[in-house]
């Protein structure tokens, strides 16, 4: 890949961090099953200890509460199907499910139905934010889990997941939270902390959106919650997740969450403000308005009858790798289902555009960005008005 490319994707992944590499060769060295007893089995164990000591540091839980799994995928599926496998209350037959959740959550309402729940969907307000009021509505005594996820992947919207937190448990609910877009993002704190009411019980994480490895995640499993495995076999991760762990991939994740305790990614902010502006005055409008409940690295929005596919066509072939946020089906951009809960038609939809900053975007980078960003918006402009 040419070294002059422009990468504004980080909320789909980040490349690795070196230490990670690193963690990841040396674990390729250590062939011993981390269960078995011998030395080489325990030296495969504590590379998985190790990583388990930084993740828990990193969420500020204890070194139990954390299990590793395949994705963050599996660590929401696990959240959601695990928490109903393991019900014992017959009464608690829904679960509340907000309507702009990563499909790793939503797509759990078909499931849901099949053991005998009840999904139910939790509107949002325009700009993505959950309906605190709707919620409130539709939390009862019959609620098994309530999940709503820390940002949205698409937007960058952050939600008060300490009120949420604080719904749920006022009817004895479980609450779920997927930071998958986070963790170790600083832009706010987890709601982890003294297992206190406005903490949640569960919560999500992967590794490859914090410059680890694809194909490794975490669930947080608060002290005294019970989840049921869906993925069952030995007693490995407290028997919450049968199967020998991923080790190489688990050695990874745990040196680049290291990496970022010691060294933090820059802020972004700046960098961030420095593109908006542009696009700003090209037009471009911003699903969010307030960018202050916004990730620091986040600008998604739409240019107004300019469809995002062809534009982002556009920019990668100018440079620049950004995306929509959306899902991609047989090679086009389905129309958002988070715009589409948000309010928007399916054609404003399809004009959402996402750019997502991380290590190494500075505002100088912005500035070159935004060049190519508007020459594209002007070029597609000009052949539209052709038409
Ligand atoms: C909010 C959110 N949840 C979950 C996931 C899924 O994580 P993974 O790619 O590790 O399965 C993503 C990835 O895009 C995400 O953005």
């Amino acid at each position: 890949m040419s070294g002059n490319r422009i990468y504004l994707d980080h909320a789909a992944t980040t490349p690795l961090r070196e230490s990670a590499k690193k963690a990841m060769r040396q674990a390729a060295e250590r062939f011993g099953n981390p269960s078995s007893l011998h030395t080489e089995g325990r030296a495969a164990k504590e590379t998985i200890d190790s990583a388990r000591e930084a993740v828990s540091t990193a969420l500020g839980c204890l070194f139990a509460e954390v299990i590793f799994t395949g994705s963050g995928t599996e660590s929401a599926n696990l959240a959601v199907i695990g928490a109903a496998l393991a019900n014992e209350d017959p009464r608690r037959t829904k679960v509340l499910i907000s309507s702009v959740e990563h499909h790793c959550v939503l797509h759990t309402a078909p499931i849901l139905r099949r053991l005998g729940y009840e999904p139910v969907s939790i509107p949002v307000r325009a700009d993505s934010e959950i309906d605190l009021n709707a919620l409130e509505a539709l939390v009862d005594d019959r609620t098994l889990l309530v999940s709503v996820m820390h940002a949205n992947n698409e937007t960058g919207r952050l939600q008060p997941v300490n009120t949420i937190a604080e719904i749920a448990h006022r009817h004895g609910s479980l609450y779920h939270c997927d930071a998958t877009q986070t963790f170790l993002k600083g832009s706010a704190p987890l709601p982890i902390g003294e297992h206190g009411d406005d903490c949640c019980d569960l919560l999500t994480v992967s590794f490859h959106k914090v410059n680890g490895p694809k194909g490794v995640g975490a669930l947080y499993v608060r002290g005294g919650v019970k989840v049921k495995p869906f993925v069952s076999g030995g007693e490995q991760e407290r028997e919450i997740r049968g199967g020998t762990e991923n080790l190489i991939g688990i050695a990874g994740a745990g040196a680049a969450v290291r990496d970022h305790l010691n060294t933090p990614s820059p802020d972004s902010s700046e960098a961030k403000v420095t593109l908006l502006n542009s696009l700003l005055a090209e037009g471009f409008v911003p699903t969010v308005t307030n960018q202050e409940g916004v990730l620091a690295g986040h600008v998604h929005g739409r240019f107004p009858g300019l469809d995002a596919e062809t534009l982002l066509i556009r920019l990668d072939r100018g440079g620049i790798a950004a995306s929509s946020g959306a899902a991609c089906s047989s090679g086009s951009i389905e129309p958002s289902h988070v715009m589409l809960a948000c309010g928007y038609s399916e054609s404003e939809a399809k004009e959402s555009v996402r750019f997502t900053l991380g290590d190494g975007n500075t505002p100088e980078q912005m500035r070159d960005a935004s060049e190519i960003i508007l020459k594209c918006v002007r070029s597609m402009r000009e052949s539209r008005a052709v038409l």
